[in-house]
């Protein structure tokens, strides 16, 4: 195991958490190189032998060292921004490699986009199809289009993060799909090269998966049929991790279930996970500042916050708390909320946890690879946190932490 306690310590491979909080301080986030490797190989093996790629979803963790990493094995990168197009080529990314999906790309990023040869913008309406359609044809090249069709299956997870529903707002409705890949294969400026898909995230069961890949194969034949080829089909994301010890199928059975459902089909299959990479590869290390007892509550101050970790108050996510130095047996222990400095209720980074806690421990909060530094703000002034890719005994700091004064560099006062 990546993170395990040695010598009474949690460490991450071989480098101790004692250790790393020493050298760049807490917060922190710290990520471990071979669980990346393996998380990205489960997907690799599964897919061994068919035509595929596997697009790493920039969103989850943009941090360059960690896409420099997934570049080096090959991962191609599914990304929402322009901002995100840029990272990936910083980090060394291969522009062919890349998926742009998002309802609302502007202008100036499809330019950037088609300027850069990416593999495919994924249309996500109407409107943008004659958008791309024009920009292409002023910058006289075809664009490589996908129709991200929203297939209408239900993936059974948390309503803020399902996005495959009638009533989400991404994707083509299923009913209109085919007339839209018509329509952009018979454009000029257009080529039209996959369908795609993504249902939700945190998907537990591998049976929608299976749903919506069978969609789009269904769409493939029916194109097909009439004389449109395509070189993919992309199936989203959204494979889940544990967290907690909830019921989580393996990513292997999610492709098996996918590739069954696309059997006879030809088309390079594409998916693009982000959490299943990152999320059980990272952790965020802090520090107890201070013991607050209560006669309703006990509270562990420590210091991070809902603006390093947001998804306990935004989704009421679990993560798993661990000392790092492992409990002594028969110490005393006490339930406590793991609160943050930020002046909000809603920052707890968990609830009701038995510790036996000190103030100066240090607590790790596990499964903080996926979504975490990459939603995490600066609000109330804090600096975001320093981020460390642990790989065996080597600590290697991939973001440094920032500097106050780095935060209002950008702003200016007005001369009255
Ligand atoms: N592809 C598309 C088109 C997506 O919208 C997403 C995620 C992914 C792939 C990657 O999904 P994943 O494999 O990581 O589940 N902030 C939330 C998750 C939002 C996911 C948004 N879309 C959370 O912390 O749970």
């Amino acid at each position: 195991m990546a993170f395990a306690y040695r010598d009474g310590a949690l460490c991450a491979e071989q480098v101790s958490l004692e250790e790393i909080a020493r050298r760049f301080g807490t917060p922190c986030f710290v990520y471990s190189r071979a669980l990346i490797e393996r998380a990205y190989g489960e997907f690799a093996q599964a897919l061994a032998g068919r035509s595929a790629l596997v697009a790493y979803s920039v969103k989850a963790n943009s941090n360059l060292g960690l896409l420099a990493l997934l570049a080096r094995l090959g991962a191609g990168f599914d990304i929402v921004s322009g901002g995100e197009l840029e990272r990936v080529r910083a980090a060394g990314g291969d522009a062919r490699r890349v998926l742009f999906s998002g309802v609302g790309k502007s202008e100036a990023e499809i330019e950037q986009a088609l300027r850069a040869g990416i593999l495919s913008l994924n249309l996500e309406s109407e409107p943008e199809l004659e958008r791309v359609a024009a920009i292409a044809a002023r910058l006289a090249l075809r664009a490589p289009v996908a129709v991200r069709v929203n297939p209408d299956v239900d993936a059974q997870t948390h309503p803020y993060i399902s996005t495959g529903l009638r009533e989400n707002k991404f994707g083509v409705a299923h009913a209109d799909a085919e007339r839209l890949c018509r329509e952009a294969a018979r454009r000029p400026s257009l080529e039209l090269v996959g369908i795609g898909c993504h249902i939700g995230s945190m998907m537990a069961r591998p049976a929608p998966f299976g749903d919506a890949a069978a969609r789009l194969a269904a769409l493939a034949a029916r194109l097909e049929r009439a004389g449109i080829g395509l070189a993919h089909l992309d199936l989203g994301g959204g494979f889940g991790i544990r967290y907690r010890d909830e019921p989580q199928a393996p990513v292997a059975a999610f492709l098996q279930v996918a590739l069954g459902a696309l059997a006879g089909r030809k088309e390079r299959l594409i998916v693009d996970p982000g959490r299943a990479i990152v999320g059980n590869a990272g952790l965020l290390l802090t520090r107890i500042e201070y013991l607050k007892p209560g006669a309703a509550k006990n509270f562990a101050v420590v210091d991070a916050a809902m603006n390093d970790l947001v998804r306990p108050a935004l989704y009421d996510a679990w993560h798993e708390v661990r000392p790092v130095r492992a409990a002594q047996a028969g110490g005393a222990t006490a339930l406590y909320d793991i609160v943050g400095p930020v002046c909000e209720s809603a920052d707890f980074l968990a609830r009701e946890r038995r510790l036996a806690a000190r103030p100066g421990d240090l607590l790790a909060l596990m499964s903080a690879g996926a979504y975490a530094m990459a939603m995490s703000s600066n609000y109330n002034s804090r600096p975001r946190a320093a981020e460390v890719l642990v790989d065996g005994a080597t600590a290697h700091l991939v973001r440094r932490r920032e500097r106050a004064d780095e935060l209002f560099a950008p702003e200016s006062v007005p001369t009255w």
